[in-house]
Formats: C-alpha cells, sequence, structure tokens
C-alpha cells in the first residue's frame, strides 16, 4: 500500500484520538502495531479487483487505495474499465476476484451500507428531464431518506451551491448543460455523504462550467468528502491530489501528478513549433533515438532519453524537408506525455 505525505488530513479516526501525535513520541504509526487503514486513513482499499465478462477481463487485478478527503482521478481511454470498477466499488457488479472496501465496509458483503453513505453521477446523468430543479432535488432526498425540514435546509443548500436560485420551478430538459451537471451533482450530495463517485462529470461540458464544477468539488473536498471522478480531461486530471490511469482494464501508472511526471517519464519532452506540423511528424519519425513523437494542437511534442542532445539532428532533418522552425524547447512533460508514453512501452 502506498504510504505518503498526506496535505488533507482526514477528520475521521486518527492517531490523535490516542491523544497524541505518533510525532510526540517518536514513533512511526507501524510501530504501534497499527496498519494506516485502522486509522481510517483510507476511504477506499483496493486489491488486485478483477472482472471478467465471458472471456473478457474488463478489469485486470486494479490495486490503489484512496486517502479520505481527496480528490482522486480515475484516467483512461473509453473501455479502459472505469466504470466497470465504480459499479464494483458500489456494490453493483460483483467482482470476479480480488477485494475492495468503501469507507471500511466490503463491496461484496455490505453493498447496501455502501450505498447509503455514498453518492454517485453516473455518466449519464441521471435526472428526470420532465420534472423541474425542485422535483428532481425532492425525489432524490426521499430516495436518500432526507425528508422534512433537513430536506428543506438541503435543497437550500444545494440550490445555492449549484447557483440555481429561482430556477427552482423551471424543468429540467431546459437547462443547459453546465445547469444539469451542477444539479446532478446536487442529487447526489442531498444525503451528504461521505464519498462521492462522479463518472465523467464534465463530458460534453463547455470549459467554463467544467471550473465551476471543479470549484464546488474542491469545496467539498475541503469540507472532508472524498471524491473519486473520471475524466478525459488532462487540465482536470492535474487538479486531482492523486491519480491512476487505468488502460486495458491494468493500471499502469498511480501516484500525485507531479510523482507521475516525475518517476514514469523515462525521457526528455521537446516541444516544436514549426510549419506543417503534420509531414515533420513524418520526418521526425524517422530520426532515431526518439522514443515517441506525437502532435497536440499545432505544436509537436518529441520524447526520447537525450532529447536535448538531438536538437542539431532535428534541426537538420527539418530544413533537408524545408520545415521552418518557430520554436524549439525542453518543456516539463505534461500529464498526457506521460500516459501517451506509457501505453506505447
Ligand atoms: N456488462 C458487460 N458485458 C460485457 N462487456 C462489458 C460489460 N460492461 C462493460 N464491458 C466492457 O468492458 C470494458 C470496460 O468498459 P467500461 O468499464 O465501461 O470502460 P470505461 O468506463 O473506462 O469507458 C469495455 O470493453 C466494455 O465494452
Ligand atoms: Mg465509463
Amino acid at each position: 500500500m502506498r504510504k505518503k505525505e498526506n496535505r488533507q488530513v482526514p477528520n475521521q479516526t486518527q492517531t490523535s484520538d490516542f491523544g497524541l501525535q505518533t510525532s510526540d513520541l517518536g514513533l512511526q504509526t507501524s510501530d504501534l502495531g497499527l496498519q494506516t487503514s485502522d486509522l481510517g486513513l483510507y476511504t477506499v482499499e483496493v486489491a488486485d479487483l478483477t472482472k471478467r465478462f465471458g472471456d473478457f477481463i474488463a478489469v485486470d487485478g486494479v490495486t490503489f487505495s484512496i486517502r479520505s478527503g481527496e480528490i482522486f482521478g480515475f484516467l483512461g481511454p473509453n473501455g479502459a474499465g472505469k466504470t466497470t470498477t465504480i459499479r464494483m466499488l458500489l456494490g453493483l457488479l460483483r467482482p470476479s476476484s480480488g477485494r475492495a472496501s468503501v469507507l471500511g465496509f466490503d463491496v461484496v458483503r455490505q453493498p447496501e451500507e455502501i450505498r447509503r453513505h455514498i453518492g454517485y453521477m453516473s455518466q449519464r446523468f441521471s435526472l428526470y428531464q420532465d420534472l423541474t430543479v425542485g422535483e428532481n432535488l425532492d425525489f432524490y432526498g426521499r430516495t436518500y431518506g432526507v425528508r422534512g425540514a433537513r430536506l428543506r435546509q438541503r435543497k437550500r443548500f444545494v440550490v445555492e451551491m449549484a447557483g440555481l436560485e429561482g430556477r427552482e420551478r423551471e424543468l429540467t430538459r431546459n437547462l443547459s448543460g453546465g445547469w444539469k451537471q451542477r444539479l446532478a451533482l446536487g442529487t447526489a450530495i442531498l444525503h451528504e455523504p461521505q464519498m462521492l463517485f462522479l463518472d465523467e462529470p464534465t463530458a460534453g461540458v463547455d470549459p467554463i462550467s467544467r471550473r465551476a464544477f471543479w470549484d464546488l468539488l474542491y469545496q467539498l473536498a475541503e469540507g472532508g468528502t472524498t471524491i473519486l471522478v473520471t475524466t478525459h480531461y488532462m487540465d482536470e486530471a492535474e487538479h486531482c491530489q492523486d491519480l491512476a490511469f487505468i488502460h486495458g482494464g491494468r493500471i499502469i501508472a498511480q501516484g500525485s501528478p507531479a510523482e507521475i511526471k516525475l518517476h514514469e517519464m523515462k525521457g526528455q519532452v521537446l516541444e516544436i513549433d514549426c510549419d506543417r506540423p503534420e509531414t515533420a511528424i513524418g520526418v521526425l519519425r524517422q530520426i532515431d533515438g526518439l522514443d515517441e513523437v506525437a502532435l497536440y494542437g499545432a505544436l509537436i511534442h518529441v520524447v526520447g532519453k537525450d532529447v536535448a542532445k538531438r536538437c542539431v539532428a532535428i534541426e537538420q532533418a527539418l530544413a533537408k524537408a524545408s520545415i521552418q522552425i518557430q520554436a524549439m524547447d525542453v518543456i516539463a512533460p505534461s500529464l498526457e506525455d506521460v500516459f501517451i508514453a506509457r501505453v506505447r512501452r
């Protein structure tokens, strides 16, 4: 299990329950004969979790843990196994093998407990389009057992949080994507869950709404809610405290964004701004000793062990093809560079 410095200390059971900090004793938690999991440090623990559909292995022995109160990003292309993993964690789908617990509850033996304590926003927001905003909130509130004064108070909170004041009587179908998304988040948190599962909550939503949505996620995490979020957007991945990249059902990299970039990227990244980038890519791929050449918008990223030392060869090759270079710099790798490099390896 990964143990490392904790940016956001959970306000659940901790060493401080002993009335002292382990550091006061000059001890490690392990010296007390305790596992960190006994201390409530991890909200989700997954070990060797596997799901087979017939002969097909959709999730292939994944292992990860999510610290309490953190935003954990679960990344990967379509079909990688993200939704299947989430469905197993929610107790909706039985694992073929392996173990997982959420909030200390076992996914196979205690699925009802899990569902009572978590909020879930599925890939296609499950809102009733022909109900108003207020009616959707009432419906989900009652589903989660929130009633009376508490429901009224929670609805007020959610409406304010989502910026939906004055729109309670509007039909959900008439809301734009960003509003629907914030309403769907609102329905998922009416019962104040300790943990949220968000499956591609920002897919197809405009950038401004995406930013507003992430601000809400930060607020929730600051309030102590643990969040697992899947996304395709690498800029969103940078906002997570920890990440796991899943590809073909397997986790191929995990850690904080900074750790992943530091440890998983075996080469340097050279960014080239030049004419006719599509042609340039073909030219660059003929050069020996470069691991990866990929296009990011109109810019080319070249990845290799000593890419900086290959600059002369690169310039000559591009010049020979009459391609003009506007700029060429060694840059810090983005998560996307890391991801592509790992997938190809
Ligand atoms: N009920 C199912 N029966 C058979 N195959 C499935 C089922 N659910 C998902 N899959 C397959 O498992 C793989 C992973 O799917 P999924 O977890 O939805 O991926 P993601 O959410 O990362 O896009 C895909 O190839 C998908 O077609
Ligand atoms: Mg999915």
